[in-house]
């Protein structure tokens, strides 16, 4: 076989052999097939696109490219679930612990936020003490023991993807939907969780900026995912407005504690009970409506704070901090940000927040920037709300004084004042099955 043979055949609209899909993850991966030849192969892709075939077998090969967790021990009780990515989204530190206390086994490995968009790994090591490496064995045994575990992904899980991800980064191939697909869906199936639930955000801080992209990816991972065995469901969710309040690491992980707490409706709450729904529905074979009842009950009860209590004790983490938020440390500056007219709230640009929080120290523009999990933005408004002029619309929080010019200015940027109330959206537009 030859990579020129392959690139002249997908360039000529041809669907290529599951054997050749193999033939180029393996030999790019091992560093056979050289960059310039991968980067034709993903920007023929970006203009051809893929059958279901070809993306089932890219997926495919990059999953077995390295380590494949099995989670056989657990039966068929593993739950796991992945956002496409998103301003405030701290979904995750809610669900997972509503799961566990219900009898699912979430094992559970996240990533580190870049651009615009948090990762649940920064955020948990805002907890001092959370260690978010385990071995293997320990990692299992604390699945078994709590029913859940929750570290960043491990170095040879997918490596396929880490190597193509970065050529598409710099080769303007990222927005493809196979390449999105396979890329997310090689990392779930080798994690191992026999149901998935997949939160595909739709809106102005999400990769898809309308519903109809988003559905489109959303069914092509679902059906990835049911052809590699695995249970899988798809929410589509809004990220065209931050998610609940907060932004930025601690700032996140008190807004989740508040929502376990049952003190946090709106959005954010609505977006935890449907996501969790769903995977009880796959995990725990309830119907849709037992499984909702289950999971606003283990949220009113008390049970899944409980739960995280117990995770984050076992996982190392200083505990103190959850049961008492007020205990993370403040930054040195905070400034309010006021609105400059009356009128209603018509928009809040989530990728422009994101920027923003990143540019006070919560994010990383490059993945060697190191955070400061104290800083970020709490939202006093958010769209739809009628503000007078001079009421706070957010307070802004840095430990880097000179940031707080450029934070502001960026803010600012994102949020739109109009004398007419905007049309709600849906925070959930669509669950697909
Ligand atoms: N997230 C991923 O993991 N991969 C992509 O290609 C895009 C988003």
């Amino acid at each position: 076989m030859r990579m020129y043979d392959l690139l002249l055949k997908k360039r000529r609209g041809f669907e290529l052999e599951p054997a050749e899909i193999e033939y180029f993850v393996n030999g790019f991966t091992k560093g056979e097939i050289p960059d310039y030849q991968a980067s034709a192969f993903f920007m023929a892709v970006c203009c051809c696109g893929m059958t279901e075939s070809e993306t089932a077998a890219l997926t495919h090969y990059m999953a077995v490219s390295g380590d494949l967790l099995d989670l056989s021990r657990f039966g068929d009780l593993t739950v796991d679930k992945h956002s496409t990515g998103g301003v405030g989204d701290k979904t995750s530190l809610v669900v997972c612990p509503i799961l566990a206390s219900l009898g699912a086994k979430v094992a559970k490995m996240s990533g580190r936020g870049l651009g615009h968009t948090g990762g649940t790994v920064d955020k948990l090591e805002s907890i001092p003490g959370y260690k978010t490496s385990l071995s293997i064995d320990a990692f299992m045994a604390q699945v078994d023991k709590t029913g859940l575990a929750l570290i960043g992904q491990t170095g040879n899980l997918a490596p396929a993807d880490k190597k193509i991800y970065a050529l598409r980064d710099v080769t303007a191939t990222v927005d493809s939907i196979p390449l999105i697909a396979s890329s997310i869906m090689s990392k779930k199936i080798a994690a191992g969780s026999k149901n998935i639930v997949l939160d595909v955000k739709t809106g102005s801080g999400a990769f898809m900026k309308t519903i109809e992209s988003s559905v489109e990816l959303a069914e092509v991972m679902v059906k990835i995912g049911k052809a590699c065995g695995r249970n899988v469901t798809a929410v589509i969710s809004d990220m065209d407005s931050p998610l609940g309040s907060n932004i930025g690491n601690s700032l996140e992980v008190i807004e989740s504690v508040d929502v376990l707490k049952g003190k946090v409706k709106g959005d954010l709450y609505e977006v935890c009970v449907v996501l969790a729904t769903e995977m009880a529905v796959l995990a725990l074979k309830m119907t849709p409506d037992e499984a909702r009842k289950e999971v606003i009950d283990a949220l009113e009860s008390g049970r899944a704070y409980a739960k995280m209590l117990e995770w984050v004790t076992v996982q190392g983490g200083d505990v103190s901090y959850i049961e008492n938020t007020g205990k993370f440390p403040k930054t040195k500056y905070c400034r309010e940000i006021k609105a400059d007219c009356s009128g209603f709230i018509s928009s809040m640009n989530s990728e422009e927040i994101g920027k923003s929080a990143c540019l006070l120290g919560a994010g990383r523009v490059t993945k060697e920037d190191v955070i400061d999990p104290s800083a970020g933005i709490v939202l006093k408004k958010k769209t739809g709300d009628e503000v007078k002029a001079g009421d706070v619309i957010a307070e802004i929080y840095t430990n880097d004084e000179s940031a707080l010019e450029n934070g502001e200015k960026c803010f600012n940027s994102a949020v739109t004042i109009a004398s007419e109330k905007p049309s709600a959206r849906s925070t959930v537009a669509r669950i697909i099955r």
